[in-house]
C-alpha cells in the first residue's frame, strides 16, 4: 500500500476557513496576500498604521465576498499588537496563519546616517517581527492548534549593500528570529515559522527599478537567472504553500524567492 492518503492530497494547499493576520496588508506583497487569501477561502484580518488604505482595501474585498476586516495598529508598538489581537480574537474567534508583509527602508550611507533612522528601520523591520509573532504565538499556543507564521524579510537579509546597514541588519536578523523562534514553537506547539526572501517585487517604491534601461535593472538581470523582476504575484504562491499543510515539515528556514539570484 503506498503511504499517502487521497484526502491529504485534495486538500494539503487548502487555507479554507482558516483565519489569517496579514500585516502590511496595504502594500505591494501584504495586499496580494491578504486578497489570495480570501480568494482561498480565509477569513482575513488585515493590519496596518493607515486607516483610510485599511478601509479602502476592505471595501474592495467584501465586493468579492471576501470575509475580511481590519485593525489598525503599528506592529512595533507592543500594546496596538495585544489591541490587535484581541480584536481579531473577538472577530474571527482564533487566529491560524499570521503572514508579516510589513516593512520599511530608507538607504543611507552609514557616515550620514544618524543612530535613530538607524534605530528606526531596526525597530519597523526586526523589532516589530518579535513583538507580532511573540503576542500571536502565545494566542496560537492558548488555542493549542498549532499555526503557520510566514515572515517576508528580503534577499537582503543575505548580502551586503551599500546605504543598507540598517535594512540588510533588520532583515538578517528576521531571519535568524524566525530560525529562533521555529526552536521555540514547533516540536511543543506545532506552530511553522518561516520566511520568505524576496528580490525586487514591483511596488511603488520598486517602480523605477522596473525600467529596463535603468543601470539598477540592467545590473540585477546579470544576476537574475530567471530573467526578470518580480511582479506581486510571483509570491503568493511560495506564501500559500507556507501557510497550509502542504509544509508542514517546513520550519525556521529562509526561503529564497528571487528567481534565483540568490544561486549565482
Ligand atoms: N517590494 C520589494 O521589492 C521587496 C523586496 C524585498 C523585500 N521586501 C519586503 O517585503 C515586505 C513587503 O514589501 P512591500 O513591497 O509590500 O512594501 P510596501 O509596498 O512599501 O508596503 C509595506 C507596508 O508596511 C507598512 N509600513 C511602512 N513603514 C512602516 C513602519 N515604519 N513600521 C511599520 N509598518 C510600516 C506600510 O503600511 P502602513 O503604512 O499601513 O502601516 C506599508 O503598506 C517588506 O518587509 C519589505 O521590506 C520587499
Amino acid at each position: 500500500m503506498v503511504p499517502v492518503k487521497k484526502d491529504f492530497v485534495d486538500n494539503m494547499f487548502s487555507v479554507k476557513g482558516k483565519v489569517a493576520l496579514v500585516t502590511g496588508a496595504t502594500g505591494a506583497l501584504g495586499k496580494v496576500l491578504a486578497k489570495a487569501y480570501g480568494y482561498a477561502g480565509a477569513k482575513v484580518i488585515m493590519t496596518g498604521r493607515s486607516e483610510g488604505k485599511l478601509k479602502e482595501l476592505e471595501d474592495e474585498f467584501k465586493a468579492e465576498n471576501i470575509d475580511c476586516c481590519y485593525v489598525v495598529a503599528d506592529p512595533a508598538k507592543e500594546e496596538d499588537v495585544q489591541e490587535l489581537i484581541k480584536a481579531s480574537v473577538d472577530k474571527y474567534g482564533e487566529i491560524n496563519i499570521l503572514a508579516v508583509c510589513h516593512g520599511y527602508n530608507k538607504p543611507q550611507n552609514i557616515l550620514e546616517q544618524s543612530v535613530a533612522d538607524w534605530q528606526y528601520i531596526m525597530d519597523a523591520d526586526c523589532k516589530s517581527v518579535y513583538i507580532v509573532c511573540k503576542y500571536v504565538a502565545q494566542q496560537m499556543v492558548d488555542q493549542g492548534k498549532g499555526g503557520k507564521m510566514v515572515v517576508v524579510t528580503s534577499q537582503r537579509s543575505k548580502r551586503g549593500m551599500a546605504g543598507y546597514t540598517g535594512y540588510c541588519t533588520s532583515k538578517g536578523g528576521a531571519d535568524l528570529m524566525v530560525s529562533s523562534m521555529a526552536c521555540d514553537l514547533t516540536a511543543k506547539y506545532g506552530i511553522n515559522v518561516n520566511s520568505i526572501c524576496p528580490t525586487v517585487f514591483r511596488s511603488e517604491l520598486t517602480e523605477w527599478m522596473f525600467d529596463p534601461e535603468s543601470a539598477v535593472y540592467q545590473n540585477f538581470m546579470k544576476r537574475e537567472p530567471i530573467g526578470r523582476l518580480a511582479e506581486p504575484d510571483d509570491f503568493v504562491g511560495f506564501a500559500l504553500f507556507l501557510s497550509s499543510d502542504a509544509s508542514n515539515f517546513m520550519t525556521g528556514g529562509n526561503y529564497d524567492c528571487s528567481g534565483g539570484y540568490l544561486t549565482c
